[in-house]
């Protein structure tokens, strides 16, 4: 297939990416480098742009047909969206209509979003079905889930199909080690972890070690980030064989507490990870992990990593990439 890939430039994209065309499909990808980098997305056609320039999107896209979009683009630091959400609610929200007008307009049916487990807010169960209820507690998981309603009512209004992908939290690096989050900007753990083994950081700050967990520290579902790739070709693939929109939780159904990570990049590493406890942060729950059960029922997709593929692959990569792709 054909595909227009907005954000590929990006973390999960940047693996996006290069999956897609290892597995046959023709790539251009869609960046503003604002947080993405070019070296991730050497080798396809790239079109520099933001999508909030709606004229130059329209330029660059018209009479350009794709068999599918998988949208990766959005602003999606939980912390800097509580700060500044008009910046989220116009770069993920109004970007995205620009993205959807442009694609009804060059007659491009299908979509695939990138979609975030932060629409849930405080889980009301541990396990997190699609039914659970939707009351994002921050403008990040608010402009996500304002995506979802949208993209509803463009299928209903114009035959638009599209799949939401709710990702939990991706986590790992590329086999080879050359693609991975950085974690001069990434808020999430396991990079917080690597800094903190490879001796970048003094100690891991764990939020809190008073949760109602067995070990009192919180409870997440770390995703591949390698898996959530294959997840977004299985859902083109489903949508491309005719089938309806759907949205799907994407996790693997099982969670790991912050303790356990530490436990773990310590055996793979063979290195102690310092940490020291502090505060918990505000808005954390104390466990969230997926009902998974949906996508592997529609697409007959299921992770293939687990946890020390995660721990091993990230290690890897922030070993040789402490800088991100600027090492
Ligand atoms: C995980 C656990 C923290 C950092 C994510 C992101 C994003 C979203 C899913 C897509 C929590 C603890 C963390 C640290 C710590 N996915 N922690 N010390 O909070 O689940 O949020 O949700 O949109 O990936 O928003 O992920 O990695 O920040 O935290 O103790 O330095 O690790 O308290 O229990 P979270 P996280």
């Amino acid at each position: 297939m054909k595909l227009l890939i907005p954000g590929g430039a990006g973390y999960i994209g940047s693996h996006m990416v290069r999956y897609a065309q290892e597995h046959g499909h023709e790539v251009v990808v869609l960046d503003d480098f604002s947080a993405g980098h070019e070296w991730a997305v050497k080798d396809c056609e790239s079109l520099r742009v933001n999508l909030l320039d709606q004229d130059k999107l329209s330029q660059l896209l018209k009479g350009r047909h794709f068999d599918g979009v998988i949208h990766f683009a959005a602003k999606s630091l939980v912390g800097e969206s509580v700060k500044k959400p008009d910046l989220y609610y116009r770069n993920n929200v109004v970007g995205t209509l620009n993205l959807v007008n442009e694609m009804l307009n060059n007659d491009v049916n299908n979509l695939v979003f990138s979609s975030t487990a932060a629409i849930f807010g405080n889980p009301v169960t541990d396990k997190i079905a699609e039914d659970h209820p939707k009351n994002p507690i921050n403008p990040y998981g608010q402009s996500k889930r304002m995506v979802e309603q949208i993209l509803a009512d463009c299928d209903r209004a114009y035959g638009l199909r599209s799949i939401c992908l709710r990702y939990f939290n991706a986590a790992g690096a590329s086999d080879d080690a050359t693609l991975g989050e950085d974690w001069r900007f990434s808020q999430n753990l396991i990079p917080h972890v690597m800094k903190a083994v490879l001796g970048h950081s003094p100690a891991l700050q764990v939020f809190g070690n008073d949760f109602p967990t067995p070990d009192g520290t919180g409870i997440r579902d770390y995703i591949h980030v390698e898996d959530l790739a294959r997840a977004h070709v299985a859902a083109l693939d489903y949508l491309s064989a005719g089938n309806e929109s759907i949205t799907c939780n994407v996790g693997t159904g099982h969670g790991t507490s912050v303790l356990e990570i530490i436990a773990a990049t310590e055996r793979i590493s063979g290195k102690k990870v310092p940490h020291e406890i502090v505060a918990r942060r505000p808005g954390d729950p104390s466990q969230c992990y997926a009902d998974a059960g949906l996508i592997t029922e529609k697409f007959d997709w299921s992770p293939q990593r687990n946890l020390d593929d995660i721990i091993s692959s990230a290690y890897a990569w922030h070993s040789s990439h402490p800088q991100g792709h600027d090492s």
